[in-house]
């Protein structure tokens, strides 16, 4: 077997109470169609999740986010558990499909109006409130036209932009355009395992294109519509890639998919175009050059006043060409692993569950790999503050008999997440906070309600919140600001 490279997954401990800079932000996420159910309500049309997640066989049991964790009906009750918790802030995002239900055209007042009541109610009990403008779920009328992989779906985009920021700019202090544009693209149109389910390589690549250049757009439009204090953003899972040895193939194998997984978007949404390599390895792909306009590098180019992070595991790579031997990477997630033959640049890249302990889904714990990364972009891109926009674990969560949800194992992956934070911060990073994956358990996409990511639990059944041991001990960490070790 070829030895997997002996770095150690431990950050080294230390007995002192972690400080973390004053104005640290913390808080907790989530996402529209993880949370809010109400999918027919106040004028909402489906987005490609409703279409996707009601085709059979694409979701585990056959979940849907109909009513999900009820949030639409329930958020005031969730907002005053964020409080007794002591969250600073919550990122939550808007449904494209309650807004602007096919995509263009007038904005429907109602579903405006939710963004509206949910961020007043933030707001009074003074929890910053932080807006995702899409968080994968395309009204399908837009999907049926192309999708991703259509020009024009970036204009409706940029319009969608300009009416949420209209609506809510005067009450919403960060903006993050799009959430893992990554997975939008490569898991919605290239491996298929999540919406819109297509198995389509070029789609895929002109999909990444299409997203940093909404992602431009919309930044250009938030500039002009919000005020001059608003902080825009956008939110990547970077993949912190390994090599599983030193050989030059493995090496290579790390490098084709840093460019295919990172730097298709860090290039040209900071200003260094798409990288050479990439275009190289993709050729045979997309051609690139009549993807790519005048222009659009400029405007996906747009000054950011923060980048989002979302980090789980790391990704443990290598030459596919040559045999080895130990478990493969769980498939098709989009955090650190994935050995799905339609990403484009894969062909000859195995993916390999990293070594050690691993949460529900399978997913190498490894808090190394967050320090990490935060220290590669730091150094690669001084200037630019970062805020971890996810960080989190499922866990096979139950109520004990006395009623608790006791978590101890999420309690030690945040622990060692939050010290690789303070790590990195303490040798220069630029961190502005931490949002904790999820506020409360949701519809994990393709994997349904299988999976539980909550602070608090939720039981679907009855739709009584709980809050864990966990969401306690995260509440005592934020209102310190001190993470004792
Ligand atoms: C990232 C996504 O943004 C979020 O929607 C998802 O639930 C978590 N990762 C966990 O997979």
């Amino acid at each position: 077997m070829t030895a997997v490279r002996s770095e150690s997954t431990e950050l080294s401990a230390s007995s002192a109470s972690l400080r973390f800079p004053p104005g640290f932000v913390w808080g907790a996420a989530t996402a529209a169609y993880q949370i809010e159910g109400a999918a027919a309500e106040d004028g909402r049309t489906p987005s490609i999740w409703d279409t996707f997640s009601h085709t059979p066989g694409r979701v585990r049991n056959g979940d849907t986010g109909d009513i999900a964790a009820d949030h639409y009906h329930r958020f005031r009750d969730d907002v005053a558990l964020m409080a007794d918790l002591g969250l600073g802030a919550y990122r939550f995002s808007v449904s494209w499909s309650r807004v602007q239900p096919t995509g263009r055209g007038p904005a429907v007042q109602r579903g405006l109006d939710f963004y509206r009541r949910l961020t007043d109610e933030l707001l009074d009990k003074g929890i910053t409130p932080v807006a995702t403008l899409y968080h994968w779920d395309l009204p399908q009328d837009l999907e049926d036209v192309g999708g991703w992989t259509v020009r024009d779906t970036t204009e409706r985009f940029a319009e969608y932009a300009e009416i949420v920021a209209g609506a809510l700019g005067d009450r919403v202090p960060y903006w993050t355009t799009l959430n893992e544009p990554w997975c939008s693209a490569y898991l919605g149109y290239g491996s298929g395992v999540h919406a819109p389910g297509r198995t389509e390589p070029e789609s895929a690549l002109k999909a990444v294109h299409h997203l940093n250049l909404a992602h431009g757009r919309a930044i250009g439009v938030l500039r002009s519509v919000l005020p001059a204090t608003a902080q825009t953003s956008i939110t990547l899972n970077l993949h912190q890639i390994r090599p599983l040895t030193e050989s030059a193939a493995d090496l290579d194998a790390a490098r084709r998919i840093d460019a295919v997984g990172n730097r298709v978007f860090l290039g040209p949404i900071l200003g260094d175009g798409y990288p050479a390599d990439l275009l190289d390895d993709t050729a045979h792909l997309v051609d690139w050059e009549s993807l790519v306009k005048d222009g659009d590098l400029a405007e996906i180019s747009r000054p950011i006043d923060l980048l989002g992070l979302n980090y789980y595991t790391p990704t443990l790579v290598s030459d596919g060409r040559v045999q080895t031997e130990g478990p493969a990477a769980p498939r098709n997630d989009g955090h650190g692993a994935s050995d799905f033959s339609p990403w484009p640049g894969s062909e000859h890249v195995a993916f390999h569950l990293p070594p050690g302990e691993t949460t529900a889904m399978r997913w190498a714990v490894d808090a190394t790999g967050l320090r990490d990364l935060i220290q590669r972009i730091s150094r690669e891109h001084p200037g630019l503050p970062l805020m971890v926009t996810e960080n989190g674990a499922a866990y096979d969560d139950y109520i004990s008999p006395e009623g608790q949800v006791n978590d101890p194992e999420r309690i030690a992956y945040l622990h060692g997440h939050l010290s690789a934070v303070h790590q990195a911060v303490s040798a220069g990073a630029d961190v502005r906070g931490y949002f904790l994956w999820s506020l409360m358990d949701n519809f994990e996409w393709a994997y349904g309600y299988s999976k539980r990511f909550g602070a608090i639990y939720v039981d679907f059944g009855t739709q009584r919140r709980i809050p864990k041991q966990s969401a306690h001990w995260y509440a005592s960490v934020a209102r310190a600001n001190v993470l004792q070790d």
